[in-house]
This record gives structure tokens, C-alpha cells and sequence, in this order.
């Protein structure tokens, strides 16, 4: 099969791991003949350097004609003191806008050779810990209405408003019910229903979905309950579908408790558009260029964009057990290392990955 890759590495470590990612894609192309041609994008703060903007239009446009695209990461201290129109995330925002990626879908699981990496105690990890995280992507307080603006006391004042429509909500359900039924069954959708009208329409709406899905094991939970059990029982979990903002909080706490950030690979999916793959780490500007990153979550971004963007599963799979493979032969980039583990840095571990397939 050929296929168009639209490729933006970003900023900070986004070069370094997606560069890896490709070095994958390359072995895959070449053993089961395929042709993938990779067309490089500028966003984020490498877009604001050379062109004024986070996303040029030439990378919308780039992105709408591509098959897919495979994103690094945005942002550095560089561009922290821009206005919110022009910091790099907001290139982010824009592109998952533009393509109305509205599903994010951010595995968690916990390999066995990792559970040394993971902070959680031995008898909470052999439970077992294996998730998804649905994560709506184009509404809530991302998309909202947003202003700063000085009020009738003479106070600066920010407002970020928390929005939701029931068709977006029942939209990001159906992704999440459809995914538990490939799984085990399970959904659990988290709000803060206590307190928000959002969170009351979200549940609301949630429930009329689920009981389109009798087959499928429903509930819901509080969000603070939520981030409280992911660390108590993560065995609870099979898919996990929330709002924009508890997805993002959510999504970091567990992938730190699958040993590190940089394990986690995410795809973001719309209707009819390219599909947009990306770890769910930062540009870790501490540390890049240095060779020092993890490049698992972008090579397995790539994997994610194989399965679900070209249906290449036995291609998919052969990148997931070579990953496996790797690790389980104990090499580790420093944010994984522990005791007895060899250290390989980030271009070292693509290889290995590489040889693998
Ligand atoms: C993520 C990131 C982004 C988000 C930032 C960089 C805008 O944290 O993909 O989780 O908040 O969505
Ligand atoms: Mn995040």
C-alpha cells in the first residue's frame, strides 16, 4: 500500500523521537512492501520562528491531503511569555480543531518488564492494569469561550468557559462504548456532575447512550474519585470516556502509573479526516537534543496509525512485540531505567526496536 504521511516533529525532543518513529515505519514498508512518503510540516514554536504563526495554513492544508498524520510534541520556554494566540499550543489546538479530531483515544497498560518503573505497590500492580482513556478533544474549556478582561471593581479577570453540546457528548460516547465492546466490555464515564451543569448534561447524555450498549458494564464516577482509584485500583478501569481537561489530567496520572510518560502513544480521530497520532509527553525541552528522550510513545504513535488509520493490524502488531521485545531484553532510556536495566538512548532504542521487526 502507499500512503502520505503528513510529519510534524515540533519542538524540543519531537524531532529526535519522531525520527525514530519513521526509522520503524521504514523496516515496516520494506518487509511487507509498502510505500510510505513523509511530507515534514512546520507547527508550534518552529512555526512561530519561521513563519509568525503556530500553524501556517500550509500545514492545515498539508495535513486535510495527507492519509494521516504523525505529530513530535509542542512548546518550550522559548515561546512561554507569547499570547495565547500565539503560543505553540495553540498550533496544537488548531490542527486537532481543523481536522475535527474530537476522539482521543490514550492506551495505558502496564508492561511486565516495566513494573519495576511503575510507583505503585506490587500487590496493586498484579491486579493488573490495562486501559483506555476516551478523551473528547474539540470542546470544554479548551474550545470554550475565553477572555481576560479587567472587571467593574478594577480586578483583571479570566473567564474559560466550560462548554458542551449533546451531540458532542454522544458522539465521544459511542467511540468509548464501541471500544469497550473490542475489550472488556466496561465503561466508566467520568464528570464532575456535583458541581457542573456540563458534568450534568455529560451524564445525562452518557446514560442515553449506554442504554443502547445493555451488553456493556456502565457507570459513572466524580472525577477527584477518579483520580483517586486510578492509584488505589487502576484494575477497575477498561475504558475510561471524560471531557477535554479531566482527560488531559487523567491521561498523564495514568501514564505515570505504567511507569513513565514517555510509554504512551495516543491517536486523535474525526469523521472523515486524517487521523493525527502523537505521544501524550511534552517537547521535554530539558532534555532535548541531548539523545536522551523515550521514543516508545512515538514509535508506538506510529503503530496506533497503522491500525486504526490504514488497517496494517499483523503491521501494527509486529511494531507493539518488537517494543515488547526490547524492553523485555531490559533496555531502558532513562526516564525507565532501574537497577540491572541497560541505558540506551533515544536513537539506540529506535534501532533496537527496529531490529526487532
Ligand atoms: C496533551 C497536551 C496538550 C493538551 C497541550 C500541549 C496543549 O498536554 O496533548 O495532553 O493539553 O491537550
Ligand atoms: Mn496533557
Amino acid at each position: 500500500m502507499k500512503k502520505n504521511i503528513a510529519v510534524i516533529k515540533g519542538d524540543g525532543i519531537g524531532p529526535e523521537i519522531i525520527e525514530e518513529a519513521l526509522k520503524v515505519l521504514d523496516k515496516i514498508a520494506e518487509k511487507y512492501g509498502h510505500s510510505f512518503d513523509y511530507t515534514q510540516l512546520l507547527m508550534g514554536g518552529i512555526a512561530i520562528d519561521e513563519t509568525g504563526s503556530p500553524l501556517p495554513q500550509e500545514t492545515i492544508d498539508g495535513c486535510l491531503s495527507s492519509d494521516s498524520v504523525l505529530l513530535g510534541a509542542v512548546g518550550g520556554p522559548k515561546w512561554d511569555k507569547g499570547k495565547g494566540s500565539m503560543r505553540p499550543e495553540a498550533g496544537l489546538l488548531g490542527i486537532r480543531g481543523a481536522l475535527k479530531l474530537f476522539a482521543n483515544i490514550r492506551p495505558a497498560k502496564l508492561l511486565k518488564p516495566l513494573s519495576d518503573a511503575c510507583p505503585l505497590k506490587r500487590d496493586i500492580t498484579d491486579k493488573g492494569l490495562d486501559l483506555v482513556i476516551v478523551r473528547e478533544l474539540i470542546g470544554g474549556a479548551y474550545f470554550g469561550e475565553k477572555r481576560t478582561f479587567i472587571d467593574e471593581y478594577g480586578h483583571k479577570t479570566a473567564v474559560d468557559s466550560m462548554k458542551y453540546g449533546d451531540y458532542e457528548i454522544e458522539r465521544i460516547c459511542r467511540v468509548a462504548f464501541d471500544m469497550a465492546r473490542k475489550r472488556r466490555n466496561k465503561v466508566t464515564s467520568i464528570d464532575k456532575a456535583n458541581v457542573l451543569d456540563s458534568s450534568r448534561l455529560w451524564r445525562e447524555i452518557a446514560h442515553k447512550v449506554s442504554a443502547e450498549y445493555p451488553d456493556v458494564d456502565f457507570s459513572d464516577m466524580l472525577v477527584d474519585n477518579a483520580a483517586m482509584q486510578l492509584v488505589r485500583d487502576p484494575s477497575q478501569f477498561d475504558v475510561i470516556v471524560t471531557e477535554n481537561l479531566f482527560g488531559d489530567i487523567l491521561s498523564d496520572e495514568a501514564s505515570m502509573i505504567t511507569g513513565s510518560l514517555g510509554m504512551i502513544p495516543s491517536a486523535s480521530l474525526g469523521e472523515g479526516s486524517p487521523g493525527l497520532y502523537e505521544p501524550i509527553h511534552g517537547s521535554a525541552p530539558d532534555i532535548a537534543g541531548q539523545n536522551k528522550a523515550n521514543p516508545m510513545a512515538a514509535v508506538l504513535s506510529a503503530a496506533m496509525m497503522l491500525r486504526y488509520s490504514f488497517d496494517m493490524r499483523e503491521e501494527a502488531d509486529d511494531i507493539e512485540n518488537a517494543a515488547d521485545k526490547v524492553l523485555e531484553e531490559g533496555f531502558r532510556t532513562s526516564d525507565i531505567m532501574s537497577e540491572g536495566m541497560t541505558l540506551v538512548s533515544c536513537s539506540e532504542m529506535g534501532d533496537r526496536i527496529a531490529a526487532f521487526i
